[in-house]
């Protein structure tokens, strides 16, 4: 896709190092380029959607989706996690975490994804079509969000199927699945 100078394209495994600058420099310390790193070798976030954001040839933006699982429910509606989202300090607050929130929603959908969950700005998602709160639509975090950041568990429907009644716990790839990554 391109907008102006902008073009977002899938990451593939020689896109590490730039991936890994965008999440230090957006977020400010490693914690995110490690995570990143290890669910991209993670067998249980497969198949994951991994996109770049490009401004001429330096890459600004990236965003991770991978799949997950409502607990117990065999088969399990096909669902992502949304986490992280990267966009170097220079380049924020020009619609580029938007429109690669929007592009991986559209290849998601493609490939028949029912919902979509984050972690996150409780006021920054929803204006993509997240709905805050999703614990109380009945979908627990893989681990407990206090009360007082219960707007920042999030989910957007995007299946055509009816997914009404499948409600549980998120359960996430392994390399996620540890507390310290499900705290605000
Ligand atoms: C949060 C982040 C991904 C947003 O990306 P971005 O490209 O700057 O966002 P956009 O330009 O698409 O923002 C669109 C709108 O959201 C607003 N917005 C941006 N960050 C926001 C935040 N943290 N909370 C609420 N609103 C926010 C913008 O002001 C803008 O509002 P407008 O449309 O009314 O002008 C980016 O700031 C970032 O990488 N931050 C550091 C890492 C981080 O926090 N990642 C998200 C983890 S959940």
């Amino acid at each position: 896709m391109a907008v102006n100078t902008l073009i977002i394209r899938e990451a593939n495994e020689s896109d590490l190092h730039d991936v890994i600058q965008v999440e230090k420099e957006a977020f400010g310390y490693e914690k995110e380029a490690i995570l990143v790193s290890q669910l991209l070798e993670d067998e249980s976030a497969e198949p994951t959607i991994s996109l770049l954001a490009f401004k001429e040839d330096e890459a600004v933006g990236h965003i991770l989706f991978t799949k997950a699982a409502i607990d117990g429910k065999d088969p399990s509606p096909l669902i992502y996690l949304l986490a992280p989202l990267a966009i170097k300090p220079e380049h924020q607050k020009q619609g580029i975490g938007g429109m690669l929130i929007n592009e991986g929603l559209k290849k998601l959908k493609d490939m028949g994804v029912e919902m979509v969950f984050v972690l996150g700005h409780e006021n920054y998602y929803p204006k993509y079509g997240f709905i805050n709160d999703a614990g109380n639509m009945g979908f627990a975090a893989p681990y407990p969000i206090p009360e007082e950041q219960a707007g920042a568990w999030m989910v957007q429907f995007l299946g055509s199927k009816d997914v009404e009644g499948i409600t549980g716990r998120v359960v996430c790839a392994d390399a996620l699945n540890k507390p310290e990554h499900w705290r605000e």
